[in-house]
């Protein structure tokens, strides 16, 4: 009998090495309460308008493309949709960077597509950690650029929930100017709009042809089961994606919905949602620091908040349990017993706050009983 033939043998070393991006999904759990992929908690309603199913759909469908492009104030050329930020993310890598000649840059802790896209190429990564609240650390940067050909900064910062300092981001643009490209994930922008509105990046593409802009409707517009995500861009920098992105990335029931989001009307629902998801923010960031397990809530800006406990490990197993699945963060560089928790509704908020403050007054009981 031969002997059984290993097909891993034939994968690139590359991918055989591999340790694929741990999605919230692919993580699993049981839960009631789900407050660990950064999702809206409740479904919006579409209806499909367009049933011309057998057709292929168009590329980038003008509609879309259109509404995307009024609602950033930028033209439809500047302007690429595609199947999440995620398939930017590695579109950019794609188009940009030579496996075993160029590199990619980020700044960790931050969002973990990064790294897997580059992994999947073959490209080597420098990972630059973030400075003093996780703020990029310019010099740092500046002494690494040999071979960079792409940075990834997350603004506002998965899993931190800062944003960028404006004027670490005009450095960042100038130090790379001529030599690589830079691309700023606002997959989470829409949760600070006057931000948005007083430093919009947008408005920085004209200065800048090597800045890419990443954002998506998983987040504030609450259609992360859609795939569709945006890439804005100089022509140029669009029309070189356009080369290598797949012939129909945009289903046709996907670029229906799409449009009717990206409506004024989708637009203005979008806004009272992050109305709401801020005020319940406010609420939890406050009833969470109160309670005795809770070491630090830092500050956010985004529909998640980044929590450091006492012991994290056992919070969040705990809570699995009762089927309240949170992110765990503590093997990310700096967030040792640090979890990432999603703003859920009101209601969810509050049966998180009273797990919590049910397991913080245990524990002090067990201190009691243990040192009386
Ligand atoms: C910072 C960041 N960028 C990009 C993405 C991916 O977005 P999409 O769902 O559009 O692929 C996520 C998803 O969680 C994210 O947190």
């Amino acid at each position: 009998m031969s002997t059984v033939f290993d097909i891993n043998s034939l994968a690139r070393e590359n991918v055989r090495k591999l340790v694929p991006y741990m999605s919230a999904r692919r993580l699993g759990g049981h839960g009631d309460i789900w407050l660990n992929a950064n999702e809206y908690p409740i479904a919006p309603n579409f209806q499909l308008t367009e049933n011309t199913l057998n057709r292929y759909p168009e590329c980038q469908p003008a509609t879309v493309i259109q509404r995307y492009a009024d609602y950033a104030d930028l033209q439809p050329e500047q302007i690429l949709v595609s199947r999440g930020a995620d398939e930017s993310i590695e579109l950019l890598i794609r188009v940009f960077c030579e496996p075993g000649r160029d590199a990619v840059l980020f700044c960790p802790p931050t969002y973990g597509m990064y790294s897997v896209s580059a992994e999947t190429f073959g490209i080597e990564q420098k990972k630059i950690p973030a400075g003093i609240d996780w703020q990029p650390d310019i010099a740092a940067i500046k002494n690494n650029l040999d071979r960079v050909k792409l940075i990834y900064i997350c603004s506002p910062n998965n899993p931190t929930g800062n944003l960028i300092d404006p004027a670490a981001l005009h450095q960042i643009l100038e130090l790379t100017r001529n030599r690589a490209i830079v691309a700023i994930d606002e997959a989470y922008i829409e949760f600070c709009p006057q931000h948005a509105t007083t430093h919009a990046t947008t408005r920085w593409l004209q200065d800048y042809p090597h800045l890419v802009i990443l954002r998506t409707l998983s987040k504030a517009f609450a259609l992360a089961g859609l795939r569709c995500g945006f890439t804005l861009a100089s022509a140029d920098i669009i029309a070189l994606m356009l080369k290598v992105i797949t012939p129909y990335p945009l289903a046709t029931p996907i670029a229906d919905i799409a449009a009717q989001a990206l409506t004024e009307t989708g637009i203005q629902t979008m806004r009272n949602r992050v109305k709401e998801i801020v005020s319940n923010r406010a609420y939890l960031q406050q009833a969470l620091s109160k309670l005795a397990l809770v070491e630090n809530v830092f500050p956010s800006e985004t529909n998640y908040i980044l929590v450091k406990f006492i012991n994290a490990e056992f919070v969040f197993k705990t809570l699995w349990e009762q089927g309240i699945i949170l992110r765990d963060q503590s093997k990310q560089p700096g967030l040792e017993n640090c979890l990432r928790i999603t703003i859920g509704s009101r209601n969810e908020c509050e049966q998180l706050v009273s797990a919590i403050s049910a397991l913080s007054s245990q524990t002090q009981q067990i201190k009691e009983t243990e040192n009386p």
